[in-house]
């Protein structure tokens, strides 16, 4: 099949069929597309969209691209959750703790972290010994004993999402429906989970630009899951401002731990909690989300969800006592505050400002071969609605070594919006569960 001609179809805003879905996937994969043919086809879908049949299709080539995970040994009801990525997001290492503690089998494959934007994997390596590249065998093995396993990808799953990925972070092609769609979905499926809870950001820090999009997207990776034999949930939750205070790889893991401990909450835990509530819906182990709340709830205040991430932390490298003793995480010798240049109540955060701040500081990468200081990141003082003074910090950088501060303090320093006036009302942490 010509690609010119596969390319000339969507340019068109013409259905493609099977076989043309097809030559393009596989041709993501063996280079019978050029990066530039690919990158063309990755536009024409941008612009002119793909209809639900389309999108399934796309989404099982991709899926079918590489190998698949198959978990049927694992004993129990297997659930998997995934961001379309947040800062300040830690949720993964709450709630994948309490869930295993409530009896799920949590087999959880996640990313480093991408752009503004903070990975798992990233944060896991953080704690010393800790280790995510597990082969299969010792995954299902792992999820067998303890109920949890927070890997990175093992071998080849999706590989042709992996190139058009690439290929889209630099050609302005990320927020299309079909392509989220179909990139997230194919992974999942071929991770192997029987159910998949999705957490779509919306606001200043997610992929979507509005929460009308953020809500779309998460309708119809819904819409499109139900054509692939998982059971694929979601909610749609706020990203107008990191999600907890802490943002940097081993500053996550610390507040993680506090959250699991029961001394912070607000609403990182809110927001674990109703995607663990989503979670043990979804595999069947509560039937409402009173009783799956419950659940949670019991399992954070008697401390069972933080032995799992003790559990975790020591099936996987690590020692388990970090749990318990959050000092040993690596931390920053260099502590500088961020001063409020002006009084006011904060009325808007650009999210992805902060991100990007923390990735100046070390806490990300620009290129893919970067090294991470796993303690880098920003602590923030003020949420949303809240008053500064004047010379008040409103947030305090940890700084190593390699961290750019000039950089990270010109982000920060049109990150914030300042009023006289206090804000309406608070924004809903949750703005849409869709199962
Ligand atoms: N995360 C993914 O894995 N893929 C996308 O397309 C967007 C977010
Ligand atoms: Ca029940």
């Amino acid at each position: 099949m010509n690609p010119c001609d596969v390319i000339m179809k969507k340019r068109l805003g013409q259905e493609l069929n099977r076989e043309e879905i097809h030559a393009f996937v596989r041709g993501a994969c063996d280079g019978s597309f050029a990066d530039y043919q690919l990158s063309a086809m990755l536009m024409a879908i941008c612009i002119r969209g793909m209809s639900d049949r389309e999108t399934v299709e796309l989404t099982m080539e991709m899926a079918d691209s590489g190998e698949r995970l198959d978990l049927g040994e694992i004993d129990g009801p297997t659930v998997d959750k995934h961001s379309t990525g947040g800062v300040g997001d830690t949720t993964t290492l709450i709630v994948a703790p309490l869930c295993a503690a409530c009896g799920a089998k949590v087999a959880k494959m996640s990313g480093r972290g991408l752009g503004f934007t903070g990975g798992t994997l990233d944060k896991l390596e953080s704690i010393p010994g800790v280790r995510v590249d597990l082969s299969a065998r010792a995954f299902i093995d792992q999820v067998n004993a303890i109920g949890l396993a927070v890997i990175g990808q093992t071998g080849e799953l999706a590989p042709a999402d992996k190139k058009l990925y690439a290929l889209r972070d630099v050609t302005a092609t990320v927020d299309s429906l079909p392509l989220v769609t179909s990139s997230i979905l194919s992974k999942k499926i071929a991770a192997g989970c029987q159910s998949v809870v999705l957490d779509v950001k919306a606001g200043s820090g997610a992929i979507m630009p509005t929460l009308e999009k953020s809500v779309e997207l998460a309708e119809t990776m819904v819409r499109i899951g139900r054509g692939t034999g998982r059971r694929f949930s979601a909610l749609v939750t706020d990203m107008d401002q990191p999600l907890g205070l802490y943002v940097g790889n081993a500053l996550e893991v610390r507040e993680a731990i506090e959250v699991l401990s029961g001394r912070a909450g607000g609403a990182l835990l809110d927001v674990s909690l109703q995607l663990g509530a989503q979670m043990l819906r979804s595999c069947r182990l509560a039937d409402s989300a009173d009783e799956a709340m419950a659940m949670l709830r019991a399992a954070l205040e008697d401390g069972r969800g933080l032995a799992k991430l003790a559990d975790m932390i020591e099936a996987q490298g690590g020692e388990r006592r970090v749990a318990y003793e959050p000092d040993r995480l690596p931390q920053a010798e260099g502590r500088i505050d961020i001063a409020a240049e002006k009084s006011g109540y904060v009325h808007a955060i650009v999210t992805s400002d902060i991100g990007y701040a923390a990735q100046a500081l070390g806490a990300g990468r620009e290129k893919a071969d970067d090294v991470i200081d796993p303690a880098a990141g920003i602590i923030m003082k003020k949420r949303l609605g809240e008053f500064v003074e004047k010379g008040e910090a409103w947030c305090e950088l940890h700084v190593g070594a390699r961290a750019d501060v000039a950089a990270a303090k010109k982000r920060l320093a049109g990150a914030l919006t300042l009023s006289d006036e206090p804000m309406a009302q608070a924004k809903p942490l949750v703005y849409r569960a869709i199962d």
